[in-house]
């Protein structure tokens, strides 16, 4: 039977995996208890006592604000760990899977970006995920990094969550409307990672980085607003919710301590031309997911 590693149990993402993964094989599922990031030795125990056939890197230091001033502990779990574990998935011959982020682009590019266009992070965050991806492919090995974007899932901090919340505490959310993305919901990726581990025979001869989020895309404000009208139509109240206004990220106050890409949607047919994959667009990604939320902020 397939073992497989999971990490980043307790996240948006690895949480989903669990459960999308379960049919594939022997789960070994594991948080911060069973493998630290931050320390190399805790990685190589880890993946050395349980010689899985699979390795599914679902942690990362996400906080993408609080990484400017965490460089040390931010490099560590994003720049450092992906190398470690690429060795030792290399060191048994099990391919690795890990997740990256759009937030490598500077999103200055009028059209969407292809895995060839040249990466050039904005932040502390997006440059650690960067040297994280680097390091994978200075080992080699089998391997595969998914470029993700937006996730939201019910669980921890997201952009839906905070909406959902603000959007009941006041009259009016002011929200950016120049900063665009592709919204992806943890429980889509997770099932898409799934059916890229249903097909890893042919992942040899097609390491590298793929794009994997939602179809389309939108902008903040714009996301917000749909996140309201679909919970208006979900609970038939048209009151109690707070309107949008679209405004710009260098009105936003106060500023973030980290710089955001403004348009780094990117292309996602190399996945689907390799493997056959391609994700919902987002607006019916979020029509899926928000009922489950309804009844709790509702
Ligand atoms: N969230 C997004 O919008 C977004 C966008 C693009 C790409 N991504 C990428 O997608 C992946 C999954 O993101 P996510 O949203 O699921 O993240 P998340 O919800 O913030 O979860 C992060 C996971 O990493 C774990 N972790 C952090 N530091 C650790 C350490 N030192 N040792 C062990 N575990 C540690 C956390 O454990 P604890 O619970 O113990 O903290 C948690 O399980 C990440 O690689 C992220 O960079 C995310």
């Amino acid at each position: 039977m397939t073992t497989i590693l999971l990490t980043g149990i307790t996240g948006q993402v690895g949480w989903e995996l669990q459960h999308a993964l379960a049919p594939l094989g022997n789960l070994i599922a594991l948080g911060r208890d069973g493998m630290d990031h931050a320390n190399p030795d805790s990685i190589r125990s880890a993946i050395r006592s349980t010689r899985p056939d699979i390795i599914v890197n679902a942690a990362g230091y996400t906080a993408v604000d609080k990484a400017e001033s965490e460089v040390g502990l931010v490099t560590r779990v994003n720049a450092v760990a992906p190398g470690i574990m690429a060795e030792e998935a290399n060191r048994i011959g099990a391919p690795l899977v890990h997740y990256s982020t759009d937030y490598v682009y500077d999103g200055t590019q009028e059209r969407p970006y292809t895995e060839d266009d040249a990466p050039n992070p904005l932040n502390t965050y997006g440059k650690s995920k960067l040297a994280g991806e680097r390091a994978i492919r200075e080992v080699g090995g089998t391997y595969v990094i998914l470029r993700t974007s937006w996730v939201y899932s019910a669980r921890r901090s997201n952009f839906v969550l905070a909406i959902l919340r603000l959007a009941r505490e006041k009259p009016v959310l002011s929200v950016v409307n120049d900063q665009v993305g592709s919204p992806s919901c943890a429980r889509a990726l997770a099932e898409s990672t799934a059916e890229l581990l249903r097909k890893r025979h042919l992942i040899q001869g097609h390491e590298g980085v793929y794009h994997l989020s939602a179809s389309g895309q939108t902008s903040r404000s714009e996301f917000a607003k749909a996140i309201i009208r679909i919970m208006r139509e979900i609970s038939g109240a048209k009151g109690g919710w707070a309107e949008i206004t679209p405004i710009t990220s260098d009105q936003y106050h106060p500023p973030l301590p980290a710089r955001r890409p403004l348009n780094p949607v990117t292309d996602k047919s190399r996945i689907k031309r390799v493997f056959g994959i391609e994700m919902p667009d987002w607006e019916s990604q979020l029509r899926s997911f928000l009922p489950e939320l309804a009844a709790r902020v509702t």
